[in-house]
């Protein structure tokens, strides 16, 4: 695992851009994995930047995001479809109908869990998955507990995510306690995976993820499995890595 450790937030999201430009520039059918949260947020300014300044163009690529709760109706300000298009989508040049953001307003949820993975599938697979982390250490809405080997599904939702995300959704909806989630193996299938993670409320996590064992306990821990993970880290968030030093030392040979 590469992990770059930078001095804030800003920095951080300057590098994520920077890797996903990078990664459409040489593949103009790029597939992107997206996240939504507050994490990505700095990412996809930056993105937009490039784009209007004409350094990226996304006519071509084509997107699925990790989740969308269950029970949010689709016109609500709090969907992720929502927050994809207010956020991204609607100032690039992405085509809309390129965009996957998984389908939780249908009688049929399991169909549409399967269908997203054949969508996946179909694509050619994820070329880049941009994640963030939970600090209960989950990725998408994969729970502790989660399988290594699970797919997409509805999931429930843990309660210390109802408590870190209930300032985001209204009063009604703070009713919702599951979504659909893209799974551990599915996430693990993308070719590169880069996961941010910022602030202390991230440290716990960021340690056990990194430097703990692989556990169920911890999701995030699976992508030590991976071949091509990045960690981009602020300060705050690398602050419990006891081998920060040496992470350190590695960012500088990387930066050779
Ligand atoms: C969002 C997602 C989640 C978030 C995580 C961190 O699509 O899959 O795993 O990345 O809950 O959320 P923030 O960024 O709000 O701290």
């Amino acid at each position: 695992m590469k992990i770059m450790i930078y001095d804030n937030a800003e920095q951080v999201a300057e590098h994520a851009a920077n890797i996903i430009c990078r990664t459409i520039n040489s593949k103009a059918k790029t597939v992107l994995g997206l996240a939504t949260g507050r994490t990505p947020l700095k990412t996809y300014q930056k993105l937009i930047k490039s784009h209007k300044q004409g350094s990226v163009d996304f006519s071509q690529v084509s997107s699925f995001n990790l989740d969308e709760y269950l029970g949010v109706k689709p016109g609500s300000n709090n969907s992720y479809r929502f927050f994809m298009n207010e956020n991204l989508f609607k100032h690039i040049n992405i085509k809309l109908e390129n965009t996957a953001v998984p389908c939780s307003d249908s009688d049929k949820v399991n169909q549409t869990c399967h269908q997203y993975e054949q969508q996946i599938k179909q694509c050619g697979g994820i070329d880049l998955q941009l994640l963030g982390l939970g600090t209960n250490g989950h990725i998408g809405f994969n729970e502790p507990s989660s399988s290594f080997a699970s797919r997409t599904r509805v999931v429930a939702l843990a309660s210390s995510t109802l408590l870190d995300n209930s300032d985001l959704l209204t009063d009604q909806e703070q009713t919702i306690d599951k979504a659909i989630s893209m799974g551990i193996a599915t996430i693990l299938e993308s070719k590169e995976i880069v996961i941010i993670a910022l602030g202390e409320a991230k440290a716990q996590a960021v340690v056990l993820a990194i430097e703990g064992a692989l556990s169920a306990s911890c999701p995030a821990s699976c992508l030590q499995m991976h071949g091509n993970v990045t960690w981009l880290l602020d300060q705050e968030a690398s602050s419990l890595l006891t081998q920060k030093h040496y992470y350190q030392l590695s960012q500088q040979l990387l930066a050779c």
